[in-house]
């Protein structure tokens, strides 16, 4: 059964509390919300208050993929907002090994991603350390892009490298293409545009979660 973590860079930021309700009733137990920094990636995006605004107020899981530099700063602070989930980059280096004992030693999720050009073996020395990783399916940084195709392969090597976590992909995905990641071996399909640009995203989940 294929999860979906509406991604709320799509949401309309002048309605997000209703965006979200209206995804959490049609039944989505974890949102996306991604934290970009200006410099891992160009574009800037939520901050800790939003984090605690969707896990204290919405029941959702907040689903928190930082894009940043040094996330070693601000695992703490968002863990304190409330995250349910905190994604960090193999590709922003540091102690990742680190990062993720710092991310589970607070009791929630410890995910780590991987952008459209790293390898899926760059994830091996950490899958003692990580509850999920989260393949990148487009390059970071914005919406509305397509999906690289060439992602999918990521997501059968790892379950090849023996990879027993759940997975995340992340970029372009939508009702189209999602057979072909959950054949893969996807657990976590996160949809932004798809969802949130639907006229009638209720109808669009219901209709997805019956298909599986
Ligand atoms: C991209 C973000 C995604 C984005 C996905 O850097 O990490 O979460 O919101 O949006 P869509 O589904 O529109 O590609
Ligand atoms: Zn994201």
């Amino acid at each position: 059964m294929i999860r979906i973590a509406p991604s709320i860079l799509a949401a309309d930021p002048l309605a997000l509390g209703n965006d979200i309700e209206r995804v959490v009733k049609a039944g989505c137990e974890w949102v996306h919300i991604d934290v970009m920094d200006g410099h891992f990636v160009p574009n800037l995006a939520y901050s800790p208050a939003t984090v605690k605004a969707v896990a204290g107020r919405t029941g959702a899981i907040a689903d928190t993929h930082l894009m940043m530099d040094n996330p070693e700063k601000y695992i703490g602070i968002f863990a304190d907002a409330g995250a349910g989930v905190i994604t960090i980059h193999e590709e922003a280096g540091g102690d990742t090994g680190a990062m993720l004992d710092m991310i589970r030693n607070r009791g929630i999720l410890a995910g780590l991603s991987l952008k459209p050009a790293t390898p899926a073996e760059r994830a091996l020395p950490y899958f003692g350390k990580a509850d999920m990783i989260l393949v990148m399916t487009v390059e970071p940084g914005f919406g509305g892009q397509k999906m690289n195709e060439k992602c999918i392969e990521k997501i059968r090597r790892l379950r090849e490298l023996g990879w027993n976590g759940l997975i995340e992909a992340d970029g372009g995905i939508n009702e189209a293409n999602l057979p072909a990641l959950r054949e893969a071996g996807l657990d976590v399909a996160v949809m932004g545009t798809a969802v949130f640009r639907d006229p009638d995203p209720a109808t669009l989940i219901a209709r997805i979660s019956a298909n599986q």
